[in-house]
């Protein structure tokens, strides 16, 4: 299949590239690399053995984006093209209502005027909110969301099955990721982000190369067997898998479906800090500080759907995102 991945040189895009080459896909890239570098491509080259090709395209640019669906006869798409920074989403929403609602848009009215019938979206197990008991089953729809980005994951989710719902022949598959970490075992793929970390295992990762002096704890006294949040981590090389399973099902079935791509374990945060320091052999220091706002207690995922559906299931546990992290820090440690 030809397949457009927008997004396609960032954390879970890239890796999703290589997988989807190895399977014998052709990948073409759109992204304009607001938080991702061009090296990425050489680095799906040196593991897969193929470049993707690439437009270097905003989402939000309509007619730079015609042009790609112009040039291109594609079978296939998926969009993890958006913002993603839950703290800044909160700080400026029109931007990231613009960028994740209109950009997506515009992708969706692409695929209809050139006939692309079927799309894997990138959406998240924030849509739940705090709503829910655990595990999470896709069944429960979706909840009140805490912050914008959220909400323009629950809003494409909804405008993707609507849109299946007018058009018989489009397929559309909405991914709810839980906490996608770890990086490629070849140390050539991974996440990095600029600046201070939000989320939990880039800034433990920081820790462990001597960056960051400590990881600040959110919360001990949560109710959680010793007080701290407790998530289900996903090895991004296994989530990457989830996406090449998805699009083959998207396919081959019409209509919508939300499938969670979890492991279905929850690790709390001193139980991924113990992992992590196993894998780069040190201690690393650590402070209790306040809860942070809009944390929930638990969130794990239940997989059977995924399992069902797809025939997925993860194959990597938290040993192995820990030291695939570590392993591609100290790769690029500048
Ligand atoms: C995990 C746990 C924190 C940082 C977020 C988004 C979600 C998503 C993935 C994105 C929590 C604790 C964290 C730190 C800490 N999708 N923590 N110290 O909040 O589950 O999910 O990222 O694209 O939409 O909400 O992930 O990694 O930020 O936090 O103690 O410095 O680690 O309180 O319990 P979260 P996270």
């Amino acid at each position: 299949m030809k397949i457009l991945v927008t997004g396609g040189t960032g954390f879970i895009g890239s890796h999703t590239c290589v997988e989807l080459i190895e399977s014998g896909h052709e990948v073409v890239i759109v992204d304009n690399l607001y938080n991702s570098s061009i090296e990425v491509l050489d680095n799906i080259e040196a593991i897969s053995g193929v470049k993707p090709k690439f437009y270097k395209v905003d989402i939000l640019d309509r007619p730079s984006l015609e042009e790609v669906f112009k040039e291109n006869d594609f079978d296939a798409i998926i969009h993890f093209a958006g913002y993603k920074a839950v703290g800044e989403s909160v700080s400026i929403p029109l931007t990231y209502y613009q960028n994740n609602i209109s950009g997506s848009l515009n992708i969706y009215e692409l695929m209809q005027k050139y006939h692309v019938d079927n799309i894997v979206f990138s959406s998240s197990a924030t849509v739940y909110g705090d709503n829910f008991e655990v595990p999470f089953k896709e069944e429960y729809g979706q909840g009140d969301t805490t912050n914008p980005y959220g909400t323009t994951k629950k809003f494409n989710e909804i405008i993707l099955t609507d849109f299946a719902r007018a058009n018989k022949d489009i397929s559309v598959v909405n991914l709810r990721y839980f906490n996608p970490i770890g990086a490629h075992p070849s140390g050539l793929l991974g996440e990095d982000p600029e600046g201070t970390p939000n989320n939990l295992v880039p800034y433990i990762a920081k820790v462990a190369t001597g960056e960051l002096d400590h990881l600040r704890v959110f919360g001990d006294d949560y109710d959680t067997p010793d007080g701290t949040g407790v998530r289900d981590y996903i090895h991004v090389v296994d989530l990457a898998k989830a996406h090449l399973k998805a699009v083959e099902y998207a396919t081959s079935h019409k209509g919508a479906e939300v499938i969670n791509v979890g492991s279905g374990k929850g690790y709390s945060v001193l139980e991924v800090l113990k992992a992590y320091e196993a894998a780069c052999g040190k201690k690393l220091p650590y402070k209790i500080y306040p809860r942070r706002e809009g944390d929930i207690a638990v969130c794990y995922a239940d997989t059977t759907k995924a399992k069902e559906l797809l025939g997925f299931e993860v194959f990597r546990g938290i040993e192995d995102m820990c030291r695939d992290s570590y392993n591609y820090m100290i790769r690029h440690k500048k």
